[in-house]
């Protein structure tokens, strides 16, 4: 027979060497509407499948026979040591992939030293992850059309600790993501064939959907209308509740009702950034969004150079959208970002297993950063740059 090389196939997270082998765990972990949710992108998912390619267009020079024994990870953001230079980003319904959901995500990064990001419309309330799980905490902030509830999370953030607040602008109008909408035969329908999954999955339906029933939108449940509150009913009837409405303008109210540090999550032109800076912004997350909200987008690793040239001495800039490897992460910080947010990355490990899945994702990337360190003649973080780099013109 052919020597063949076969995809990753175990269930052990020991055997686990990446995060796509993360990724085939957590796939088989949970029913596949579950799995869809996490992984579908807008549209035909050119955003989403361009944001690996823009990765891969940009390659190493790097130089060599330099010592670099004693390497570091280590680095800060608004004057806070982070033992590595990411974080993780802010995602809604962690509820539906395991039951501890955020609790879990928040506790590996505190253990890894770094900042973990909840979701306005997360399954677990805002004050209950700082008291359970501690460590760094920032907030994503959503503005829907009743701004009472983005004035309440606020309120509580500022309350209970939370160091900065993620403003994210980019989900007004919201992304078609045609392959989780497939799943449900009228908004907070799930098709027959989405229910009959489920118990497939008879691990998945003891814990996340029996031991503690169908997870709810804790933070906004208050202000959320009759059967919306579930994950299910929720995830297509909250889209329904933002609105273009939003403005520069509104930056000044978000100030009003937020005294620490502010990032706007959304930026992809180097106009907004300056606007950010013009505002007082203390940082700006280059993102689209992981590639579900507007397809053919640009990938904002393409766009890092200009604008953190533009800004970088003014903002923290920071990047997400397809970071897998540690590879990607170096390439990020030479063009300038000073830290990255990791999405379907730490989600993979918590789908797969929970707490020790999200450290599995964490440890396997500062592993992988490292090496790329060594390899490119570095010892920290602050030694990469954009003369380790070529672009499809020859130039980073
Ligand atoms: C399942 C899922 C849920 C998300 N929910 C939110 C959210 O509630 N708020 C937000 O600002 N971004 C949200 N995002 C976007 C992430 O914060 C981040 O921008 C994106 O995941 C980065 O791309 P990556 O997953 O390819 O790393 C979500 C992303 C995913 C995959």
């Amino acid at each position: 027979m052919p020597w063949k090389r076969r995809p990753f196939t175990g269930r052990d997270l020991s055997a686990v060497l990446n995060i796509a082998d993360l990724r085939e765990v957590a796939r088989r972990s949970v029913p596949g509407f579950v799995f869809e949710y996490v992984e579908g992108g807008a549209e035909d998912e050119a955003t989403l499948h361009g944001n690996r390619a823009a990765f891969a267009a940009l390659k190493f020079v790097p130089p060599t026979l330099v010592p670099t024994e004693g390497r570091t990870l280590a680095t800060e953001l608004f004057g806070t040591p982070m033992q590595a230079p990411f974080a993780i980003a802010p995602t809604g319904l962690n509820g539906m992939l395991h039951p501890q959901g955020d609790v879990a995500l928040a506790r590996a990064a505190a253990a890894a030293g770094i900042p973990y990001t909840l979701s306005t419309v997360s399954t677990t309330l805002l004050q209950d992850v700082a008291r359970q799980a501690g460590g760094r905490l920032w907030m994503q902030l959503y503005v829907m059309r009743n701004r009472a509830i983005a004035e309440d999370i606020m309120h509580r953030a500022a309350a209970n600790g939370y160091e900065a607040l993620l403003f994210t602008t980019d989900a007004n109008v919201f992304g078609s993501r045609e392959w989780d909408k497939r799943n449900y035969s009228s908004p907070g329908r799930p098709r027959l064939r989405a229910a009959l999954d489920v118990l497939r999955h008879p691990h998945w339906l003891t814990q996340v959907l029996l031991r503690q029933g169908m997870p709810r939108f804790r933070n906004i449940e208050a202000f959320l209308p009759p059967g919306a509150a579930t994950a299910v009913g929720g995830s297509t009837i909250i889209p329904q509740m933002f609105a273009p409405t939003l403005a520069w303008e509104d930056i000044a109210w978000v100030r009003e009702h937020w005294p620490h540090k502010l990032l706007i999550k959304g930026v992809l032109t180097v106009a907004d950034a300056h606007q950010a800076a013009a505002l007082g912004c203390d940082g700006i997350v280059l993102t689209n969004h992981g590639g579900r909200q507007l397809d053919s987008c640009v990938a904002p690793i393409e766009v890092l150079p200009e604008i953190a040239a533009a800004v970088g001495g003014r903002l923290r800039v920071l990047i997400d959208s397809g970071f897998r490897r540690g590879t990607d992460i170096a390439k990020a910080l030479a063009l300038g970002a000073d830290a990255v947010l990791l999405g379907r990355a730490t989600l993979y490990g918590l789908a797969a297993a929970g707490e020790e899945g999200v450290a599995s994702a964490l440890q396997m990337l500062s592993i992988e950063l490292d090496r790329v360190l060594g390899q490119l003649s570095c010892r920290s973080v602050r030694d990469l740059g954009p003369h380790l780099l070529r672009g499809p013109g020859g130039i980073a």
